[in-house]
Order: structure tokens, then C-alpha cells, then sequence
């Protein structure tokens, strides 16, 4: 199969992020990648600011084009993310893929968010891309600050939704418990860090759904149960806060683990890939990976610069997508521009 080369475009929450990559003798290379992060601008508000994210964004795009070096005649099309995320946000980076389709004359792919942080697997293990059928099928999961999604993936574009939250999602719900810990937003790696040094058996926290046999996640009630428990008994020394953010993130990793061996139960699956922001933590990655080993199928992780948001896992899931159109198909796509808009809602 001939070499394709995707343009891929990120900006559905806080991030402005481009990559081009290469999919070439089943081997896949990142060639270029950029990001530019607001983390820092949206601390100071504990929270992502829609507006002021799309603003930042606006003015990072074009420098973060540049930065990738991208040469239309380089390229046979590009993908970028038009949902699910921040209307605003989404916008900029849609709208820019647009003009870009119709000025270099490329074919546009519009990519699900969620679906594309499961092809951060593929950049970061050349077996998969190698030798994808025997992966299949794999369950798949999600786990970001928007989203906790379990889905079975049966080939390229060939999927099917096995749950989701009900409410909060488990990136949103660790950022919040750390707030009233008074840590800095996005607080999810920092309550990591304070968990090593506590103990996750030191405060029970209330399993979520505990009876259901469904394969849907809960979060909220698990928020409230730490605000509840620093009400009662407040995380006064260094210690008993540690002990707190340990055993918020043992109740988080134990309701995802019970999910996934779910999901295994059910569907026999070969393998389970991972991805979002959730996962670059070491509790997740360990607890994920012993339920996998207990069903005896591989999980794959993506590398850490690949956890969370950026271009290259939207580059990925554009090439394979690109590569199972018809040549008809990838006429139309020329003209996508045409319709495309942002959907902040795009479900899977
Ligand atoms: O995938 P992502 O960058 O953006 C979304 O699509 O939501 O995920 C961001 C989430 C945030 O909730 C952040 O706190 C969490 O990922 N996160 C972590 C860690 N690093 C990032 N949560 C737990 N442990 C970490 N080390
Ligand atoms: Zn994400």
C-alpha cells in the first residue's frame, strides 16, 4: 500500500495542536507535532474559560501551522477534530481546516474527538499497526476530563458504544476532588503526586453503581462524598491530605477497573487499548493493566506525550480513515468544506 501523509488539527478544549504524520510499509512516523498549552492561563481560573480558550486559540493557530512545517504537496488530506468539545474551540480549528481544504484543494476529515484518543495507541505501538487483526476486536476506553467511554472496536470506523458516565467524567471528577484539596486546576497529576505518599485505604469512599451490572460509570456522587468527608473531618495536615487524595483516586481506579473487567466479561475482546488524560496516571495504568492480565489480553498504553490532547492521535485516526475510503469517497471529501461545522456534541 502507497504512503499517505495526514495533516491532523486539534483544538476541541483548551489546547491549539498540529501534526503531520505517515503511514508508510506499516509503519507509522510523527513527523512534525505542535502544541500550544493554556494550562497555565486557565489555573487562574480554576476552569476552563470557553471564550478565552477559543480567543488563545485563534491567535495560536497559524504559529502552531508554521511550527509543523506542513507543505500541501506534502500531504494527501487533512483531518482535524469536529466534535465533541467547546463549541468555540472546535470552531477555530474547524474553520481553519476548511480554508485549508479549499485552498490547497485536500480533502477534509472530520474526526471524533473520543475516538481519536484510542489511535494514540496506534502511534505508540508499531505491533498494532503492524499486525491490527490480531487485536480484534478490542475494547477500548476512554478516560479524559470530558469523557469516561468503554467501546468495542471492531475494525476502522466498525465500532459500538458499551458504556459511558452517567454524569461526571472520571478526569473531571479527580479535578474537582483536588480542588477542595486546594490544589491548582487541572488538578488530576497533582493529586497523583500527593496520592503517593497516602494511604487509598484511609478513607472509604462509596463504590459508584455498586449493584449494576451495566457497563455506565458515575462519578458525581463520588464529589460530593469528598466534599462531604473534608466537611466532616478537614484535610488539616500533610498527611490526612494525602491519605484523602490516595483513597479519592483508589475509589476512581476501582470503579474503572470493575468496568473493564465488565467489558471483558462480555465481549471476550483480544486486547484493550486506552487513551485520554487520565490515563498518564501510574494507579490508573497499573489497575487497568492487572484486570487486562486477569482476562489474559494486552493493554495498550499510549506513550505519555500522547495521553492527553494533541494533533497526532487526530492525524492517526485521519489515516486510517483515509484509507478506508473508495476513490469516490475521497472525491466527495474535496468538497466537505462545503458543510462542515463544528458539533459539540458528537456522540459516539
Ligand atoms: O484528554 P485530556 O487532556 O482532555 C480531555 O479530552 O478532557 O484529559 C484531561 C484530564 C484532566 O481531568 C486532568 O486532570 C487529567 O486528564 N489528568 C490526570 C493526570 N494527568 C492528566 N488525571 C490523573 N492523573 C494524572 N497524572
Ligand atoms: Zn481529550
Amino acid at each position: 500500500m502507497s504512503a499517505v501523509t495526514i495533516l491532523g488539527i486539534e483544538t476541541s478544549c483548551d489546547e491549539t495542536a498540529a501534526a503531520v504524520v505517515t503511514l508508510s510499509r506499516g509503519k507509522m512516523t510523527v513527523r512534525h507535532e505542535a502544541v500550544a498549552s493554556q494550562a497555565k492561563l486557565h489555573a487562574k481560573y480554576g476552569g476552563v474559560v470557553p471564550e478565552v480558550a477559543a480567543r488563545k486559540q485563534v491567535e495560536a493557530i497559524i504559529p502552531i501551522l508554521r511550527e509543523v512545517r506542513v507543505r500541501p504537496a506534502d500531504i494527501d488530506a487533512i483531518a482535524v477534530t469536529a466534535g465533541p468539545g467547546l463549541v468555540t474551540s472546535l470552531s477555530v480549528g474547524v474553520e481553519t481546516a476548511k480554508v485549508l481544504s479549499l485552498a490547497w484543494r485536500k480533502p477534509l476529515l472530520p474526526i471524533n474527538h473520543v475516538l481519536a484518543h484510542l489511535y494514540a495507541t496506534w502511534l505508540s505501538h508499531p505491533q498494532l499497526v503492524r499486525r491490527e487483526a490480531s487485536y480484534r476486536p478490542a475494547v477500548g476506553f476512554v478516560i479524559s476530563g470530558g469523557h469516561t467511554e468503554l467501546v468495542l472496536l471492531k475494525g476502522h470506523g466498525a465500532y459500538a458504544l458499551l458504556g459511558r458516565t452517567l454524569d461526571d467524567a472520571a478526569g473531571e471528577c479527580l479535578d474537582k476532588s483536588a480542588r477542595l484539596l486546594g490544589l491548582p486546576y487541572p488538578g488530576g497529576a497533582a493529586l497523583e503526586r500527593l496520592a503517593r505518599r497516602g494511604r487509598p485505604d484511609a478513607v472509604s469512599f462509596p463504590q459508584p453503581l455498586a449493584h449494576s451490572r451495566e457497563l455506565s460509570f458515575s462519578f458525581s456522587g463520588l464529589k460530593t462524598a469528598v466534599r462531604y468527608e473534608l466537611e466532616r473531618h478537614p484535610a488539616a495536615t500533610p498527611r490526612r491530605r494525602a491519605d484523602v487524595a490516595a483513597s479519592i483516586q483508589a475509589a476512581v481506579v476501582n470503579h474503572l477497573c470493575r468496568r473493564l473487567d465488565g467489558a471483558l466479561a462480555q465481549t471476550r475482546a483480544k486486547a484493550v487499548l486506552i487513551g485520554g488524560g487520565v490515563t498518564a496516571n501510574e494507579t490508573v495504568r497499573l489497575g487497568l493493566a492487572a484486570v487486562a492480565g486477569r482476562h489474559g489480553v494486552p493493554l495498550l498504553l499510549p506513550n505519555r506525550p500522547w495521553t492527553g490532547d494533541n494533533a497526532a492521535m487526530v492525524a492517526a485516526a485521519g489515516l486510517y480513515r483515509w484509507r478506508s475510503l473508495t476513490a469516490a469517497a475521497r472525491r466527495r471529501a474535496l468538497g466537505t468544506w462545503k458543510s462542515l461545522s463544528a458539533e459539540p456534541n458528537w456522540e459516539l
